[in-house]
């Protein structure tokens, strides 16, 4: 068996048990770019402050090139009894060079090397993330362009509330698609402080630069306190809370497409690219793709709450248990950026039943309360106009009929305020189009609302 790279002070080596169950390399390789990253402009670094001759630094860079294009080639052998990333890459470039690679971990870590290539993987994982997110932001943007005028019932208790344009529906998950990327941009100028240098927990006595590496990995700063540095995982944190909330508003358009997409509401109907069948039943055609973003959300929540409960009563600094975070956060990364690519492809895949929403729009007396609007133009308290409406639907329940139907006797049987003027309010299109609040559902605002994300999202 090899020595390990810190074998010195060892006469046994570790059983195979433990050796399988503390390695990372199985999943850290995903690590394996960042942490070339970080070498490069530590080795780069050592050499500037007269710690490793520019000759020794020529041949690190140059075996970490070649190291780099091994594992991209499929090349590179991973060893399990080199346990992680770090050490698989430092032993292979021994291999390689010889001599020169020994300086390579000179005032460093793998507790400050780890954090390194985390906080830049997460840096990268937030920009992948970031751009699916403006992806699926257009395919919405774009669905509502397509879909103008579409009167919808809107909801609340998934029982019928006030008619709704469709674009406006749309648009409100565009707006908190947006939140999601303003949380993740958050988190990214958070995190990009470098802990490098900060060695295994105290620093170190020789004369390093960590501004140098910090620049030249594209850190804002290196992070000032050294046991912080090798201690925290609040970006991580902080990163899989940003994700598990745009998991969950996925889970949201996952589960209101499901249901429109059922024979009960039949509101719209996905396209057979992305609707899945049943092995015994041979009429069915099923939403799979968005019943597994709903589902798929909970493995992004779970992720956090692992993370969560791993740094729960930790000591400060560094403790092996901080080898659990990385899994959930690749989990995480792969989880909402398929979730984020499927639902952007579900909603360039679905058409809404035009004739289906038209022949729905007229039950639930969705202008029920802008008929009481109509009475408080007239001059009545709201408190009492809400009563006279509530009692005029009464009546239209106990005949069976919606309220464009009742006749100004009726309605002023009710109360004599009620005039002919009544029904430019009464009817879904009649209702729909007295919203003129900012923010509403209104024609005009919606069209405004729709521009500001065209020309936000440059679509035009
Ligand atoms: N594989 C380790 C991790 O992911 C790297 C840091 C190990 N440090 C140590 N002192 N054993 O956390």
């Amino acid at each position: 068996k090899e020595t390990k790279l810190w074998g010195g002070r060892f006469e046994e080596s570790v059983t195979d048990a433990v050796e399988r169950f503390t390695e990372s390399i199985s999943f850290d390789k995903q690590l394996y770019k960042h942490d070339i990253m970080g070498s490069r402009a530590h080795a780069s670094m050592l050499a500037h402050q007269g710690l490793m001759s520019h000759s020794d630094r020529d041949s690190i860079l140059q075996g970490l090139d070649e190291i780099e294009s091994q594992i991209e080639g499929g090349n590179f052998k991973w060893r399990t009894d080199r346990e992680d990333v770090h050490m698989n890459i430092e032993a292979a470039l021994t291999d390689l060079i010889g001599e020169p690679a020994k300086k390579l971990h000179t005032a460093r870590s793998r507790n400050d090397q780890v954090l390194t290539d985390f906080r830049l993987w997460c840096r990268d994982a937030i920009d992948a993330i970031l751009s699916r997110i403006k992806h699926l932001q257009v395919a919405l943007v774009t669905l509502a362009e397509k879909n103008e005028g579409l009167i919808v019932p809107g909801y609340t208790h998934l029982q019928r509330a006030q008619p709704v344009l469709l674009q406006h529906l749309l648009l409100a998950f565009v707006e908190q698609l947006e939140r999601d990327a303003g949380r993740l941009l958050d988190c990214r100028v958070r995190l990009n402080f470098c802990p490098l240098g900060a060695c295994a927990l105290a620093g170190t006595g020789l004369p390093i630069d960590r501004f140098m590496t910090s620049k030249d990995l594209g850190f804002t700063a290196p992070m000032s306190n050294s046991i912080d540095a090798v201690s925290d995982r609040d970006f991580v944190l902080e990163f899989l809370s940003a994700n598990s909330i745009t998991a969950i508003h996925l889970s949201r358009v996952g589960e209101e497409w499901v249901l429109w997409a059922s024979e009960e509401f039949g509101f719209l109907t996905p396209s057979d690219r992305v609707s899945t069948g049943s092995s015994i039943m041979p009429q069915k055609k099923n939403p799979d793709p968005m019943e597994l973003v709903r589902g798929k959300s909970a493995r992004v929540v779970g992720d956090l709450v692992s993370l969560l409960v791993l740094c729960k009563g930790l000591p400060f600094a560094y403790n092996r248990d901080l080898q659990e975070d990385k899994e959930p956060v690749f989990d995480s990364v792969k989880t909402v950026i398929g979730m984020l690519e499927v639902s952007a492809e579900f909603a360039q895949n679905i058409t809404f039943n035009r004739e289906r929403i038209k022949n729905a729009l007229p039950a639930g007396h969705l202008d029920a309360t802008t008929l009481a609007d109509y009475l408080v133009k007239k001059g009545i308290p709201f408190r009492t106009s809400h009563d006279i409406v509530g009692r005029s639907v009464a009546l239209c329940v106990s005949k069976n009929c919606q309220l464009q139907d009742l006749s100004l006797e009726e309605l002023r049987s009710i109360n004599p305020v009620f005039d002919k003027d009544v029904y430019e309010f009464l009817g879904v299109e009649n209702a729909i189009k007295k919203f003129c609040s900012y923010g509403s559902t209104g024609a005009e605002q919606v069209a405004s609302q729709l521009e500001y994300w065209i020309n936000k999202l440059d679509l035009n």
